[in-house]
């Protein structure tokens, strides 16, 4: 078993594949994100064969520019840490693969990590931001989901989306509109340029801590089936403001009903500046404590899952290490 004092995580889910070098108190040496953008683009979406490809030609050479930025050798690294799921079957499988064959290799042991446990941790990475008990806000390209977390340790689910999370309604409306894909930044910068002036519906706004974003999906749809000529800025704007309106609402109801010092807000809409500056609003209105990841940590990265690995070496915990489709939070 090695001694040294750094996790290499590993991240390869969806369509970035990712390596970093992190110590444990979350301070970032290396962070690797082959992106596979330009590859899924013309799909509107990402094609899972040509992502698991992608991942088997990406992930050594990710690695090995991950340890090379770090200026460390495999004997400075304590563990390895990979995301096993939730994901890309294939996807996932090559990450772990990966990781095994390094392990082996190198004598380290390898942890298997819930991704969205790496979202959350994602925002202590380089600084220790989040104080507990916390509500949580995931909003990630799979994931919608507000989560209360009494302590590190505990984590109970207390609303998801029933449909569509709300970076996958991003993206399909950047499809409709023309702007390819990732949706989510395109739409924002669109929506700077726009009014809110469509009136779309906010889904499930007055009931209960779920949500639901394939209505408003469908409603961006039909406006633009009745008018093709439509100013896009406008219908960007409207979208926009529709999704932080539901996002904010569902934020202030559960924190009156899970109080908590600090709201954490992770996953790639995360990275969304009108969703951060709405959320500093609601904190300072609520006096609770905002806590979000640096921007590039925001979306997905290896450095979160690094750090996430963490807490089972320091709780001297092994993990179950199967790639799988599904896993859910509390699962954390
Ligand atoms: O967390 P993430 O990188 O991957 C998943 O785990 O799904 O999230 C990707 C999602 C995509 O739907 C993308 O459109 C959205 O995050 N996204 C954004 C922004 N940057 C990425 N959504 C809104 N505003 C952004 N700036
Ligand atoms: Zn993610």
């Amino acid at each position: 078993m090695s001694t040294g004092e750094l996790i290499l995580g590993i991240e390869s889910s969806c369509d970035d594949t990712a390596a970093a070098v992190v110590a444990e108190d979350g301070t970032v040496l290396s962070s690797v994100i082959v992106s596979q953008a330009s590859l899924h683009d013309r799909y509107g979406g990402v094609y899972p064969e040509v992502a698991s490809r992608a991942h088997v030609d990406k992930a050594i050479p990710a690695v090995r520019m991950a340890i090379e930025d770090a200026g460390i050798r495999p004997k400075d690294l304590r563990a390895i840490g990979v995301t096993r799921g939730p994901g890309l079957i294939g996807s996932l499988m090559v990450g772990v693969d990966t990781a095994r064959g390094l392990g082996q290799g190198w004598g380290l042991p390898v942890l298997g990590i819930n991704h969205l446990r790496g979202h959350l941790r994602s925002a202590d990475l380089n600084e220790r931001r989040v104080s507990y008990p916390a509500l949580i806000l995931l909003v990630s390209g799979g994931h919608t989901l507000l989560a209360h977390m009494r302590d590190q340790d505990t984590i109970s689910l207390v609303g998801s989306t029933r449909d569509d999370s709300v970076g996958e309604a991003y993206d399909k409306v950047a499809r409709m509109l023309g702007l390819g894909y990732p949706g989510g930044p395109v739409i924002d910068r669109l929506a700077l340029q726009g009014q809110d002036r469509f009136g779309l519906p906010r889904p499930m706004l007055g009931d209960g801590l779920n949500f639901s974003f394939s209505g408003l999906k469908t409603a961006v749809r039909r406006l633009l089936e009745s008018d093709p000529n439509l100013e896009a800025a406008d219908v960007a704007a409207s979208f926009v403001a529709a999704c932080l309106n539901v996002l904010t609402q569902k934020c202030e109801r559960a924190l009156v009903e899970y109080p908590s010092e600090s709201l954490v807000i992770v996953g790639g809409v995360a990275a969304s500046p009108q969703l951060r500056e709405v959320a500093g609003k609601l904190c300072e209105s609520l006096d609770v404590k905002l806590c979000l990841p640096p921007l590039k940590w925001s979306t997905d990265n290896a450095a979160m899952i690094a750090l996430a690995a963490w807490d089972y070496v320091r709780a001297g915990q092994g993990t179950d290490l199967a790639p799988t489709s599904r896993l859910s939070i509390e699962q954390y």
